[in-house]
């Protein structure tokens, strides 16, 4: 389960349309993908049509009468993509848990119980860095940080990285951020001189993905609709789409560093083993014969494939890794137990016949 935040204090630079189409957009993908509406505005609700009774606020608050958990408020907008809705009673929260110990891990804790039921969790912040964007910040190990290519919003960025690392002195965890370039307009030159900016400040912290202005992004919301669904050949539902890719190939990319760990991690064990074991080799002239098994102490006397010789110009052989210790075997021809006919060294067993001796040293 991603939990993503979406965050900044300025007003306006992307964080609602962003939400509400990046959710569209995972979803469209087959991600199971959960939209938190938390800011008080209830913007996110409203551009999508919903306009519910319930909402974050009766699973934040304790004092309500009608307290409830997140899987309660739920509301599903598509197939693949939920919504927790919000409303205005949410903006009452900040000051009900003003006194409340562990007032900052409270949405993490109902998060919890959702028992990673979805792919991705994006939260929708209020613009300012109020309790709530915190909440939201400490239940989340990204954030998406909207700016728009406009002369103030990089203070909003640099408020918001001051506060994700005050959260990670303060409570102990750590974030990784990204910057998303939003609201891009490709005729203005000032647009080029703020993305050089950017870039020159921020380079591996951005999306490669940049969000161009797109008068779709707005009807939609308008019309209560992702621009996905409004209309999906549109440039903003391109971006967006582009903007999920790109989230989900860093997550196949995370997932393939892991793979590489565990191999490595594995080899490392299969190296450490192997300094215990020795190779031993066997081998028995049997021209005519259709297949040959070794077995012995070191098998429990079984005829298992793993000890089944292979053949060369009628010489069978196999190479057999050993543990140190004194070894009693016999080689099954066809069917018919032998003793090694190379090997001097050999003891009677209870049946009257040669087992073959062999000491690993
Ligand atoms: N790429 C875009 N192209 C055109 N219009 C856009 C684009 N992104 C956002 N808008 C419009 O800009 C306005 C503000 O966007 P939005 O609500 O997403 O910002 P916000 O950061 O969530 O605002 P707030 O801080 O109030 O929560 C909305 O009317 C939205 O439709
Ligand atoms: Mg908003």
């Amino acid at each position: 389960m991603r939990i993503i935040s979406i965050a900044s204090q300025k007003g306006g630079c992307g964080k609602t349309t962003t939400a509400i189409n990046l959710a569209a957009a995972l979803a469209l993908n087959g991600c199971k993908t959960l939209l938190v509406d938390l800011d008080p505005q209830s913007h996110a609700s409203l551009g999508l049509n919903i306009n519910s009774q319930d909402s974050i606020y009766n699973v934040l608050s304790n004092i309500t009468p009608r307290k409830l958990k997140f899987k309660d408020i739920i509301v599903k907008i598509e197939n693949n993509f939920d919504l927790a809705p919000s409303n205005i009673l949410l903006g009452t929260v900040e000051q009900e848990l003003a006194e409340e110990i562990g007032r900052e891990s409270k949405l993490k804790q109902e998060l919890d119980s959702l028992n990673n039921s979805y792919d991705y969790i994006l939260i929708d912040c209020p613009p300012n860095l109020g309790l709530l964007t915190i909440n939201s910040i400490r239940a989340s190990k990204e954030v998406i940080m909207p700016v728009e290519t406009s002369r103030f919003s990089l203070v909003g960025v640099e408020r918001l990285i001051e506060i994700t690392d005050l959260i990670k002195e303060r409570l102990n965890h750590t974030v990784t951020y990204n910057i998303l370039v939003t609201i891009f307009d490709s005729r203005l030159r000032h647009s080029f001189s703020m993305l050089d900016k950017i870039r020159k400040e921020f380079g591996q912290k951005m999306f490669n993905t940049i969000i161009h202005i797109n008068v779709k992004l707005k009807e939609a919301n308008v019309m209560g609709s992702s621009v996905i669904n409004f209309d999906k050949y549109s440039r903003g539902a391109k971006d967006y789409c582009s903007l999920a890719r790109e989230l989900m190939l860093s997550d196949r990319k995370a997932a393939i560093s892991n793979l590489k760990d565990i191999k490595e991690k594995m080899q490392e064990l299969v190296k450490q083993k192997s300094k215990e074991f020795i190779e031993a080799t066997f081998r028995i002239a049997a021209p005519s014969a259709h297949n040959v098994y070794v077995a012995g102490d070191f098998n429990n006397w079984t005829l298992d494939e793993a000890y089944k010789l292979k053949t060369h110009n009628g010489v069978w052989f196999a190479k057999l890794p050993l543990k140190q210790g004194h070894y009693r075997y016999r080689f099954v021809v066809d069917g018919k137990w032998q003793e090694d006919p190379q090997n001097n060294n050999t003891e009677k067993n209870p049946f009257g016949e040669l087992d073959s001796l062999l000491d690993i040293k």
